[in-house]
Parts: structure tokens; C-alpha cells; sequence
């Protein structure tokens, strides 16, 4: 996969993606990103599909893992996304075992302080979100895009809003760590929305969003 890269071999021409996701919340948030560009987007949980272990080495190959094994279980395209933490001092983990350092019970109190004594008296606290998205088509046809968020970790975590490691990253340039950030300002600065301009730019180019005009 290229980080960041922007141009599609294939672009999208149907009108129903997949979310490869049993998370209503992130399907959801998914589904609005598409509808701006005239593309219903249907659950993974809804369509009754089971979720493939995440047995890849990267986001982007897990991102790509859970994508194809819906295009293919649903004759659809499918989106998918991995997503995660990569802490520069400690060789970029957890990396794309984010969610796993938070254990069985998804405690990220827990994951935190695992966090901050891993680094103990590093002085070196620099981080950033990292977001793999995968567009698959049924014939196992994909493509991947890379989105990133560069910033900083502090202690004690900040702030009650967002999930997972928000409270303890300040992206570059503000003072706020994402835990103290209302939504709309996270969103437009996130790995997320980094990864899917890049995906819009490469694949929906040629579908106007309503700020461009009507509708086809
Ligand atoms: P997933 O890609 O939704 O499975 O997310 C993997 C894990 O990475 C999450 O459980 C969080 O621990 C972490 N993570 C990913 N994106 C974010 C974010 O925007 N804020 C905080 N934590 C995140």
C-alpha cells in the first residue's frame, strides 16, 4: 500500500456500499460521509455477516482483510477501516493492537497507564492516530488509502468526550487533547477524515457532493 495516496485505478460507480463494521456508531458515522456523494451504506451486522479475524500485520492489511470478506459474502462493495495508535518511542506500538491493549473488557483507563509507564521517563512523547481504509469490490479488486494525525500524549487524561485513547492526545498545533474537543472539531482534523478525503478524491471524484450542485 502507498500512504496517502489519492489515485484509484478503479473508480466507484454503484449506488450501496458495505461498512464492513458491526460498530452501529462507526457505520453510522460512515453512512453520513457516503450519503453526501449519493451512496446508501448498509451494516455488516444488518446483512448478517460475520467478521473475519484481524490476522493482518498492518491497518491497511486488516482494513483490506474485513473488506473483502464482506465484498465477497455480499456480491457488494464494501468499506473498511483499522485504525490506531502508534507511540514514536515505542517502536510504533500498540499500533494495530490499540483496541487489544485495552483487554477483554475495552478498558482504556487501563490501556492509558500501560501507556504512560511503557514510556516512563521518556521525554520523547510524540504520536499519532493512523487510519486505513479499504474499498473492495466482490472480485477482490481494492483500494487502500492512509490517513494520519500527528501530535503528542500527555497524563493525566484530558477531557470526557470522544473513546479509546482520546483523552491523552493533543493533535499538533492545539492545546487541547481530543478528549476536550467537541466532535465536529475532531472529525475535521482526524485521521479518519484524512484517510477518506483521500478515498473521496481517488474513487468519488466523479460524483458531486450537494455543496458541488444537483444530484445525477
Ligand atoms: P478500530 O479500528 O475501530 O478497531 O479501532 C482500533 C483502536 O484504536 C480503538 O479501539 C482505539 O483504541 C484506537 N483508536 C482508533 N481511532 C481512535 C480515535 O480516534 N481516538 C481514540 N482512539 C482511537
Amino acid at each position: 500500500m502507498t500512504p496517502g495516496r489519492a489515485k484509484a485505478s478503479r473508480h466507484f460507480s454503484g449506488n450501496v456500499v458495505v461498512v464492513a463494521s458491526h460498530n452501529p456508531g462507526k457505520v453510522e458515522e460512515i453512512a453520513a460521509l457516503l450519503s453526501d456523494f449519493g451512496v446508501e451504506a448498509r451494516g455488516a451486522g444488518e446483512l448478517g455477516l460475520s467478521e473475519p479475524a484481524e490476522t493482518g500485520v498492518s491497518f491497511a492489511a486488516n482494513a483490506i482483510i474485513k473488506a473483502l470478506a464482506a465484498a465477497r459474502a455480499s456480491g457488494q462493495p464494501a468499506l473498511a477501516d483499522d485504525s490506531g495508535l502508534e507511540v514514536l518511542a515505542l517502536s510504533c506500538r500498540p499500533g494495530i493492537h490499540s483496541a487489544r491493549w485495552a483487554g477483554r473488557t475495552r478498558d482504556f483507563r487501563a490501556a492509558m497507564r500501560r501507556l504512560r509507564d511503557a514510556l516512563g521517563e521518556t521525554a520523547d512523547r510524540r504520536a499519532r492516530f493512523v487510519c486505513a481504509l479499504a474499498l473492495c469490490w466482490p472480485d477482490g479488486h481494492h483500494e487502500v488509502f492512509e490517513g494520519a494525525v500527528q501530535g503528542h500524549l500527555v497524563w493525566p487524561p484530558r477531557g470526557t468526550r470522544g473513546f479509546g485513547y482520546d483523552p491523552i492526545f493533543v493533535p499538533r498545533g492545539r492545546k487541547r487533547t481530543f478528549g476536550e474537543m467537541a466532535p465536529d472539531e475532531k472529525h475535521r482534523i482526524s485521521h479518519r477524515a484524512d484517510a477518506f478525503r483521500r478515498l473521496v478524491a481517488a474513487c468519488f471524484a466523479d460524483r458531486q457532493a450537494p455543496d458541488d450542485g444537483p444530484r445525477p
